[in-house]
């Protein structure tokens, strides 16, 4: 397992959409663990390839990390089939954009598809964290990030933020043409 190096917005990798996983194989199974490791070691609770500078449709979830516990989530090509028409505002954040959060407003439950880690098509319901956790993350293989959800003058604000922290080298991010 390795820790990766993260995009951290503004960075136009996050805004393209990631490619289908054609075949659930030992590369795929490889980049979900090193997925798993890198969220673990920055504090977080989900996590998409497209983070790692990888455009394929992979996500990881951990929403138990909070109380202390393990329950890392593996989805290959999630996607949302059922929502629910009522809504919940969480707190949101990102790995790859530090330190910035904010409310966003969410269906409260979801349906998801997905493959597992043995190529199985799987259906699971989420609400609640995991619901709005799951939305952020299939979101980014869409090339959406949260703060799209946002008004126009909120979300560029938080964009200057991180722009001037790159600028002043605060932020240690994965270098753009890096090879991955
Ligand atoms: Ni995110």
């Amino acid at each position: 397992m390795a820790i990766l190096p993260l995009v951290i917005a503004p960075d136009e990798r996050l805004n393209k959409p990631s490619e289908p996983v054609k075949v659930v194989d030992a590369k795929i199974r490889t980049l979900l663990d090193d997925m798993l490791e890198t969220m673990y070691a920055n504090n977080g609770i989900g996590l998409a390839a497209v983070q790692v500078g990888v455009h394929l449709k992979c996500i990881v979830v951990d929403i138990a990390v909070r109380e202390g516990q393990n329950a890392p989530m593996k989805f290959i090509n999630p996607e949302i089939i059922h929502h629910s028409d009522e809504k919940t505002r969480f707190q949101e954040g990102c790995l790859s954009f530090p330190d910035q959060y904010s409310d966003v407003e969410r269906p409260s439950s979801v349906t998801i598809r997905y493959l597992d880690e043995t190529g199985a098509e799987q259906t699971m319901e989420a609400d609640e964290l995991l619901a709005t956790c799951l939305q952020h993350e299939i979101d980014h293989t869409n090339g959406i990030v949260f703060v799209d959800h946002l008004s126009l003058m909120k979300r560029d604000m938080i964009l200057r933020k991180l722009k001037k922290a790159k600028r002043m080298g605060l932020i240690h991010e994965l270098p753009e043409g890096a090879p991955v």
